[in-house]
């Protein structure tokens, strides 16, 4: 059985054709083959006419050689040249029946492990201790708990990193503003709310811009922490803990496998930072400036054209976020062989992290053989198109937020008495908990986007819910049918509907591939949506369960349902999503 896309299979025979025709080398890739929406063509081949002008020969000449030479009988019924030299591409009916088949014994449903496992550390979630998680963490941890998902599926190793914000000014301010409080390092101080701690956040900042004395008080207390003073780090820990008492609620509700073991917060790193700033100075990237020790990558200036720096150490001695974040980067690549560094990060942070890479590229972190990547992604914006609030203008909270969303998912399962109190529960989950993941992971992440409840939950659309809701009815029709497809049960296309929606279930390696390589989620949903509309088609046209339909074509139907309702189950999966098997 073929594994891996289609159109690179192709691509791989187009390239043959080429070298034996005319000696030319392309890629798979180059080959450039894909489906073709035209109707009556599975697959369209536009190598010629780029090809043409660089040999300077006219394009339906090498569109002819291609075809002339191209050995691919086994799999192509016809090969014809269209219009100025593209080259339309017919598969043959039997190889998409037996194909479809085998397709039904492959847990993987055609999609190939990569060649190349590669080694990534992928920070995202990070949220900051003793603050609420806003909606640039959820959007952080969605997204990347959808990037780990599928780049491990590949056969990538992927270890993920939560970079907490808990280090530095703010905890010498914070910590202080406790002891006056009457809190000490004995005594537990567990109850609070992750809304009492930003309550006393902001009580703390408070005092601290309006008592000279409480600020002072406040910049010991973080000499005392980094120093690594006894009592000043047990009170820091139980902020620690009782901020990541809330994260971890948080991450059950999404579904999202974040432990405690992948938190590397940015107290983390604090021994290393002496050590990096040193190697800076070894090598001679620092200049002081302003008396702080700053590093300027190449290449980043102001709009006045001057230099831009990442502040090293600051002038009264600390260290600040660039610092960690290049202590980061040394230490993956050095302490745990990583060979890719994912930074899943809101958009406004892409110059920090360009920074960050250029300079560790000078220093010697990142070599050649490293890549590093900021995956930005936009604001959640409320309906009046600015980022969301609350009714009352304050930030939304996530754990109210998701609760909303099981709660409004529940309203709409709630006539379903057949499902059981505890089923229907699970499922107001996985719908709730899906349509703010799907709404977010399916649009081009790069971009803001609306949230809209009505939108998310509908029925019809690209959502969740639809999808899921399509799987359901596959699994209804499964059961109905008493079993489910024996492996090896033979396929019969005879519809054009069966047609296209086997040629749209082969297009899910290439769909999974795309999403993970460009990191771009949105390319799967896209391909899902397809599916469940291609399947939606095939249903109205292709009855299953009816007597009318004989007895090998009903069995081969159920197969292309099983296959459809396999891909959806999977896709969603590598997306975090769950699929009730009722709905
Ligand atoms: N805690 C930061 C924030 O809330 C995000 C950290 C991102 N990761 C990093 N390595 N800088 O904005």
């Amino acid at each position: 059985m073929l594994h891996g896309d289609v159109s690179v299979e192709l691509g791989r025979r187009v390239a043959t054709a080429l070298k034996t025709a005319l000696d030319v080398d392309i890629t798979p890739a180059e080959a450039l083959v894909r489906p073709s929406n035209r109707s009556g063509t599975d697959y369209q081949c536009d190598v010629a006419m780029s090809l043409g002008k660089r040999l300077g020969r006219a394009p339906r000449e090498v569109a002819t050689d291609i075809v002339t030479h191209l050995d691919a009988g086994d799999l192509v019924e016809t090969s014809e040249i269209a219009g100025p030299g593209f080259i339309n591409l017919v598969l043959q009916r039997t190889w998409l029946e037996q194909h479809a088949t085998a397709l039904l014994g492959d847990d993987r449903l055609g999609v190939a492990r990569t060649e190349r496992p590669r080694r990534f550390a992928i920070d995202y979630s990070s949220p900051n201790v003793a603050k609420e998680m806003h909606v640039g963490h959820l959007r952080s941890s969605i997204i990347g708990d959808a990037i780990a998902r599928l780049l491990r599926f590949e056969g990538h190793e992927v270890v993920p990193h939560n970079h907490l914000g808990d280090w530095g000014t703010p905890f010498g301010m914070l910590i202080e503003h406790l002891v006056d409080e009457g809190w000490t390092a004995a005594a537990g101080h567990d109850g609070h709310t992750i809304s009492d701690l930003n309550g006393f956040y902001q009580e703390a900042r408070k005092k601290f811009d309006a008592d000279p004395d409480f600020a002072t008080r406040a910049r010991g207390r973080v000499v005392l922490l980094q120093g690594g003073d006894e009592q000043t780090l047990a009170l820091w820990q139980q902020l620690v803990d009782e901020s990541t008492r809330h994260f971890d609620k948080v991450y059950e509700l999404l579904g999202i496998d974040l432990t405690h073991e992948d938190i590397h917060g940015e107290s983390f790193y604090n021994p290393y930072l002496a050590e990096v700033i040193d190697e800076l100075e070894a090598k001679e990237l620092t200049e002081i400036s302003d008396g702080a020790v700053c590093v300027f990558p190449p290449g980043f200036t102001n709009r006045d054209g001057d230099r831009l720096p990442l502040i090293i150490r600051k002038s009264d001695g600390g260290y600040g976020y660039a610092t960690t974040d290049l202590a980061t980067v040394r230490y993956w690549t050095r302490e745990r062989g990583v060979t890719d560094l994912l930074y899943v990060v809101g958009t406004p942070q892409a110059q920090h992290f360009a920074m960050i890479f250029t300079a560790s590229r000078q220093a010697g972190w990142l070599t050649n053989e490293h890549r590093a990547e900021h995956i930005g992604f936009g604001s959640i914006l409320g309906e009046d198109g600015k980022t969301i609030r609350t009714r009352a203008g304050g930030s939304v909270k996530l754990v109210e937020l998701l609760t909303e969303a099981i709660d409004r998912a529940a309203a709409i399962v709630a006539d379903r008495s057949e499902l059981g109190d505890e089923e229907r529960h699970a499922v107001a989950r996985a719908v709730g908990i899906g349509a703010v993941k799907y709404a977010d992971l399916s649009g081009d992440r790069e971009r803001d986007y609306t949230f809209d409840w009505d939108r998310m939950l509908a029925m019809d659309g690209n959502t969740a819910v639809y999808l899921q809701y399509a799987n359901a009815r596959i699994l209804s029709v499964l059961r109905k049918a008493g079993e489910a497809p024996a492996p090896g049960t033979p396929v019969t296309l005879v519809e054009a509907a069966e047609r296209d929606l086997l040629l749209k279930l082969l297009q899910l390696p290439a769909a999974v591939t795309s999403a993970t390589e460009t990191y771009l989620p949105h390319r799967l949903c896209t391909y899902l949506y397809e599916t469940a509309t291609a399947f939606t088609a095939f249903y109205e046209r292709c009855p299953i369960l009816a007597d009318t339909t004989p007895e090998d074509l009903r069995r081969s139907r159920l197969v292309l349902a099983q296959l459809t309702s396999k891909v959806l189950t999977l896709g969603l999966s590598l997306l975090g999503i769950g699929t009730p098997q009722r709905l």
